[in-house]
C-alpha cells in the first residue's frame, strides 16, 4: 500500500494540523515539506549568509547533517544530535523562508530528500501534488482568506492579527509561482469548517 496524500495549501490554512489528523487516522506519517525549507533559511541565518545568494547556502546545507523525522504525531528536523524544530517557527524565518524557497538549487535540495521517503504517507506543502509527487493517488488544496488564517496564527503566536495578516499576504505573493492547486485537487475552503471536518472530507475523499 504504497499510497501518497498530497495536502498543499498557502501560508496557515491548516496544512500541518489536518495532515497530522489524516495521517493518525490512515496509521501512516505526514511529511512537513516546509520545515526543510524552514530549517534551511535558520541555517543560512545563523552562519551570517545573505538569503538571497543560492550558490553559499547551499554548499553550507551541504556540510551539514540535516534529517528530517516524518513522525505522525509531528515532523522534527535534526541537525546530528540538535533538535532544530523549536527555532523553525519564529518571525525571523517567517520573513526569510519565501526567498530560500524561490532558488530552484535549494527547491532540488528539499525534493531529493522528499523523493527519498518510502511511502505511504501524508506530504504536505506548496508543490506536493503538482511537482514533487505528481502521481499521488490523492490531491487536496487548503484554502481559506487571508483574515482567517491570521486569526488562526495569532493564537499560536506573540505578534497582533494585522501585523500577522499583512505578512502572510506578503508570502503569499512570494510564494504564488508554486503555491497552486494540482490537476486533480480537491479544493477545500477551510474557512466555515472545523480541523475535524476538514480532516473528515479528506478521508472521505480518500477513500473514493
Ligand atoms: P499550516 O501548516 O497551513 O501553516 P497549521 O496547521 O500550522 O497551518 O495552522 C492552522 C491552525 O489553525 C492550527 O492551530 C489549527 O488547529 C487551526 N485551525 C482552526 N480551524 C481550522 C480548520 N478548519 N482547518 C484547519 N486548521 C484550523
Ligand atoms: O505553515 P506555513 O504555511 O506558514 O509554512 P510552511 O508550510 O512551513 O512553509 C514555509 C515556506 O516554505 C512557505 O512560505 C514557502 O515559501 C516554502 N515552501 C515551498 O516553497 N514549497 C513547499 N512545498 C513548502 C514550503
Amino acid at each position: 500500500w504504497g499510497v501518497i496524500v498530497t495536502i498543499d495549501g498557502n501560508a496557515a490554512s491548516g496544512k500541518s494540523s489536518v495532515s497530522g489528523g489524516v495521517a493518525r487516522a490512515l496509521g501512516i506519517p505526514y511529511v512537513s515539506s516546509g520545515l526543510l525549507y524552514r530549517a534551511a533559511t535558520r541555517l543560512g541565518l545563523e552562519a551570517g549568509l545573505d538569503l538571497e545568494r543560492a550558490e553559499a547556502l547551499l554548499a553550507h546545507l551541504q556540510k551539514v547533517p540535516l534529517r528530517l523525522e516524518p513522525l505522525a504525531g509531528g515532523n522534527r528536523v535534526w541537525t546530528g544530535e540538535r533538535d532544530l524544530t523549536g527555532e523553525l517557527h519564529q518571525s525571523a524565518v517567517d520573513a526569510g523562508v519565501s526567498v530560500v524557497a524561490s532558488h530552484p538549487e535549494i527547491r532540488a535540495w528539499v525534493d531529493a530528500q522528499l523523493r527519498a521517503l518510502t511511502p505511504p504517507f501524508v506530504a504536505e506543502g506548496r508543490d506536493m501534488g503538482t511537482n514533487v509527487f505528481p502521481h499521488a493517488q490523492a490531491k487536496f488544496y487548503l484554502t481559506a482568506s487571508p483574515r482567517v488564517r491570521a486569526e488562526r496564527r495569532a493564537a499560536e503566536r506573540p505578534e497582533d492579527v494585522d501585523a500577522i495578516e499583512a505578512a502572510l499576504k506578503e508570502r503569499d505573493h512570494r510564494d504564488r509561482l508554486q503555491s497552486a492547486p494540482a490537476p486533480g485537487a480537491r479544493v477545500i475552503d477551510t474557512g466555515p469548517l472545523t480541523l475535524d471536518e476538514v480532516i473528515a472530507e479528506i478521508l472521505r475523499g480518500v477513500e473514493e
